[in-house]
C-alpha cells in the first residue's frame, strides 16, 4: 500500500502545511482527519451536549453529516469550515477525540475516504490505526516552542488578546491528552519516518518527505 502516504504529528507541528503542499505536489488528494474531530466537537458545543453523556454523543454521531467539497468542511449542509479553527474547538476536539465511541464512528469515514484512491492523509493515528498497512508513514514532530510559536501566529489573527504563555501552555495540554488517551494516541511506531521540522523551511520538509517516498 504506497498511495496512501500517512503524516502524523503534534499541535503545531506542521502537518497540514506540509501534507496538502506534498498532495499537490504528488498530484494527490489532501485528507485532514483533525477537521473530522472539529466537526464532532463543533456539533456537540451547537446542541450544547456534555460530551461525557455517552448516549447523546451517539445520537449526534448517527445523525450528523459530515462532507468535505474542496478542502471545505460541510457539516449537515452548512460550511463550518472557519467555525471549526477556533482556539476553543480545537481544546474540546481534543476532548471529543479521546472518546473511543466517537473514534469508532470515524474510523470507516477515514478508511473508505482513503480507499478511493492516492492520498495524503494527516493526524494523530493515520499511520497506527487508520491505514498501518501503509508503506509511506512519516512522524512530523517541531519543538514546543516552534510549534507554540507557529499556532500563537495563527491564533492572533483571531484573539488579539493571546500571549505565547497561554500557547505554550494549551499546545502542553493537548500533547499530553492526546498520546496519553487509551484510544489510539498519538505515537510514533518503528516502521514511521521521523521528521523534525525545527529549523527546517517548508519546501525543505516537503522534499524530504517526497524523497523518502517508497
Ligand atoms: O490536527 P488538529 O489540531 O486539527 O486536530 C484536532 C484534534 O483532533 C486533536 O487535538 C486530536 C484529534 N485528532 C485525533 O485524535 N486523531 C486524528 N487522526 C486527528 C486529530
Amino acid at each position: 500500500m504506497k498511495d496512501v502516504i500517512t503524516i502524523d504529528g503534534p499541535s503545531g507541528s506542521g502537518k497540514g502545511t506540509i501534507a496538502k503542499l506534498l498532495a499537490k505536489k504528488l498530484g494527490y488528494r489532501y485528507f485532514d482527519t483533525g477537521a473530522l474531530y472539529r466537526a464532532v466537537a463543533w456539533k456537540t458545543a451547537q446542541e450544547k451536549i456534555d460530551i461525557d453523556n455517552e448516549d447523546a454523543l451517539n445520537t449526534i454521531l448517527r445523525n450528523m453529516k459530515i462532507a468535505f467539497e474542496d478542502e471545505r468542511v460541510i457539516v449537515d449542509g452548512q460550511d463550518i469550515s472557519s467555525e471549526i479553527r477556533t482556539g476553543e474547538i480545537g481544546e474540546l476536539s481534543s476532548r471529543v477525540s479521546a472518546k473511543t465511541t466517537v473514534r469508532e464512528a470515524l474510523f470507516n469515514i477515514q478508511r473508505e475516504m482513503c480507499l478511493q484512491g492516492k492520498v495524503v492523509i494527516e493526524g494523530r493515528d493515520t499511520g497506527t490505526a487508520i491505514f498501518p498497512e501503509s508503506e509511506n508513514k512519516f512522524y512530523l514532530d517541531a519543538d514546543l516552542e516552534e510549534r507554540a510559536r507557529r499556532r500563537f501566529e495563527e491564533l492572533k489573527i483571531n484573539y488579539p488578546g493571546i500571549t505565547m504563555e497561554k500557547t505554550i501552555e494549551d499546545i502542553k495540554k493537548r500533547d499530553l491528552r492526546d498520546s496519553s488517551r487509551e484510544s489510539s494516541p498519538l505515537t510514533k511506531s518503528d516502521d514511521m519516518v521521523y521528521v523534525d521540522s525545527t529549523g527546517m523551511a517548508i519546501d525543505e520538509v516537503v522534499s524530504f518527505i517526497n524523497t523518502n517516498l517508497k
